[in-house]
């Protein structure tokens, strides 16, 4: 059988690199993890066979080429993990055009450009793509003072997911969003210090892994919370 190919965007810390570790320990899998520090993933996935790492920097404009070429060493994409976020905490009236850009760049501008490199890899075989979006982005949910960049920028993932998965429904490629709620990591940490969130990035890599490799069968299209603290 030849081994499933998962491409993890934004690997290097968070529940991204927690999503590498649990995944990895699969044997039938090969790992595509992508950020920017290339460097801190060679040393902290140097032990897993089954991991292969590239930089990528989502704030430049050719994401679609840059991944595309990456992508052609690897036969497939079974499976891609929409994770790298960017969050920017900053009262409405104090964001610059600077941050709005480059939260929308990260979040939003550079999920179309890697779902156009991943999809050609997927259409042949099947797939499911998950994005990562936040319980800011989901409609209805408890929203905060500061993060109208951020959870504007990760609502467009979500209807992205939406429009996606009608455009290509009659392939076998499934794509689904997950809005989470608040996890233990170093984003959370910078942007809320001192906040204690009640799930550690180890313990939501597991759901999101669990979810990309199974739920594809029965759902797409669909926007789910994630989220044992947020309204
Ligand atoms: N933690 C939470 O409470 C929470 C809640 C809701 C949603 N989320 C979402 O969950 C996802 C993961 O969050 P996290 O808390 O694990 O965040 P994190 O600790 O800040 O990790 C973010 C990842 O994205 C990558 N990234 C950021 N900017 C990038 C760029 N320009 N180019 C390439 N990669 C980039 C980072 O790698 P490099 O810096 O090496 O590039 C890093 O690996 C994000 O989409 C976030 O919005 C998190």
């Amino acid at each position: 059988m030849p081994k499933k190919h998962i491409l993890i965007m934004g690997a290097s810390r968070g529940i991204g690199k927690a999503l590498v570790h649990h995944l990895a320990q699969q044997s039938d899998v090969h790992i595509i993890a992508l950020a920017r520090n290339e460097a801190k993933m060679k040393v902290d996935f140097a032990d897993l066979a089954n991991v292969s790492v590239h930089a990528i920097d989502l704030n430049l404009k050719q994401v679609r080429t840059t991944l595309t070429d990456i992508l052609e060493a690897y036969p497939s994409v079974d499976y891609y993990i929409n994770n790298a976020g960017l969050l920017v905490n900053k009262p409405f009236l104090e964001l610059t055009e600077e941050d709005i850009a480059q939260a929308y760049q990260v979040n939003t501008l550079s999920s179309f450009a890697s779902i156009q490199a991943v999809l050609p890899k997927m259409i042949e075989q099947g797939g499911h793509i998950v994005n990562i979006s936040s319980m800011g982005g989901f409609q209805g949910s408890m929203k905060f003072a500061g993060l109208s960049a951020y959870s504007t920028s990760k609502a467009a993932l979500v209807s992205l997911t939406e429009l996606l998965a009608e455009e290509y429904k009659e392939t076998n490629v499934k794509i689904n969003c997950l809005c989470l709620g608040a996890v233990q990591t170093e984003m959370l940490e910078e942007a809320f210090p001192g906040y204690q969130a009640p799930l550690s990035a180890a313990k939501m890599a597991e759901y999101i892994a669990d979810f990309t490799l199974h739920q594809h069968q029965w759902i797409n299209g669909k926007v789910i919370p994630v989220s044992l603290s947020t309204p």
